[in-house]
């Protein structure tokens, strides 16, 4: 898929996430097929101020590229420098959001709040477009309301201001996350524009993936919650857009525990070790919330406080799981250990 003057290696984008798109989440949705990551969205002003939480947010390396930043706010000079700063920075593209419910950032006419103020919205767009070589997008809800759907509106906008793509995530700024995400709505939206749509909602398996591409006919899909603890779907819905199936079997119980292993040493790398464990307690419900015993594990995970318990909490768990696996029938065996989810 191409944005602009960036190539991907495919279609799948990993959604920037506020509180989860970490280095080591992205790290990790990267490793397991995702073709773009995104730092979390970051409140504009909070940007050019510099301080010091968000330069723990925007750090990434270069392993993470293809990357991009996504910005919050509603002034069109802010916006054009802070894509200036962005691009100086190294990222790869820029992201406009205008699809944050969350109070916080509406009660400053930005996120959703800003898809009622479509002119508005053009003239952050065009100061964004201008300011920088780089590739700019924007991803945006279905409208306030179902009495303000004007999706189209912004997407037109969006095209016509030199925007190389678009993410819709077809819910209401109403709906929050209630409901679901209409597609139907992101096909009207690729058959009125010319560049790239890409589709944000609700994809949690390859089928879904599929059955969203298919009826929409847009061009990549953007996946948030479905891969909270199966960053493997990524592959999945690779594997099946080349091939028409799943290939890859998904990883078993102790392959799992292993990535959840790994994900902990990358937060390491960003993070202290307290915040470190306060994460990583999240992230480990993720892994195991359908492997034999979660709950016992997930208890004794949201008391983790250094390194050497982590592992220790892990270590135990892998041994129980060797055992199981050794001592089941082989029919057993695979479905416990995760194959075919
Ligand atoms: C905890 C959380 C944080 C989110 N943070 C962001 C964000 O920073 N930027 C953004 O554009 N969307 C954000 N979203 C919305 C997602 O990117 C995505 O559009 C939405 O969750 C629907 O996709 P999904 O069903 O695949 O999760 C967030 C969603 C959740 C649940």
């Amino acid at each position: 898929m191409k944005l602009g003057s960036l190539t991907l290696r495919n279609n799948l984008m990993a959604a920037p996430l506020c509180g989860i798109s970490n280095r080591a989440y992205r790290v990790i949705c990267k490793r397991y097929g995702a073709g773009l990551v995104y730092v979390e969205m970051l409140k504009v002003e909070s940007f050019l101020h510099h301080n010091r939480k968000m330069m723990t947010l925007k750090f990434f390396r270069d392993d993470e590229r293809p990357i991009g930043i996504q910005f919050a706010g509603n002034n069109p000079q802010w916006l054009g420098d802070a894509c200036k700063m962005a691009e100086d920075e190294g990222y790869d593209i820029i992201d406009f959001n205008m699809g944050c419910p969350v109070p916080k950032i509406g009660k400053c006419g930005a996120g959703s709040a800003l898809m009622a103020y479509p002119e508005r919205a053009a003239k952050c767009f065009e100061a964004m477009v201008n300011a920088v070589k780089i590739p700019v997008t924007v991803k945006f809800r279905a409208g306030v309301n179902e009495n303000h759907l004007n999706f189209l509106q912004i997407g037109k906008l969006a095209e016509e201001s030199g925007m190389v793509g678009v993410t819709i995530h077809p819910r209401t700024r109403e709906q929050g996350y209630t409901g679901f995400a209409n597609h139907e709505r992101t096909g009207e939206l690729k058959a009125a524009l010319k560049i790239p749509v890409t589709a944000s909602g609700d994809v949690k398996e390859p089928e879904d993936a599929m059955r969203v591409l298919r009826q929409s006919r847009c061009d990549g899909i953007m996946l948030g919650r479905g891969v909270w603890g199966r960053p493997w779907l990524f592959r999945e819905i690779d594997e099946m857009q080349k091939h028409g199936r799943v290939i890859t079997p998904a990883p078993n119980s102790l392959e799992r525990l292993a990535v959840l292993r790994e994900h902990f040493e990358l937060l390491l790398e960003s993070f202290n070790i307290t915040h470190a464990c306060q994460v990583v307690r999240r992230y480990a419900t993720w892994y195991i919330r359908d492997v034999k015993g979660s709950p016992a594990i997930r208890a004794r995970m949201n008391r983790v406080n250094t390194r050497e318990e982590f592992h220790e909490i892990l270590d135990e768990t892998e041994a129980l799981f060797e055992q199981e696996l050794r001592e089941a029938p082989p029919e057993a065996a695979l479905a416990t250990s995760g194959v075919g989810r």
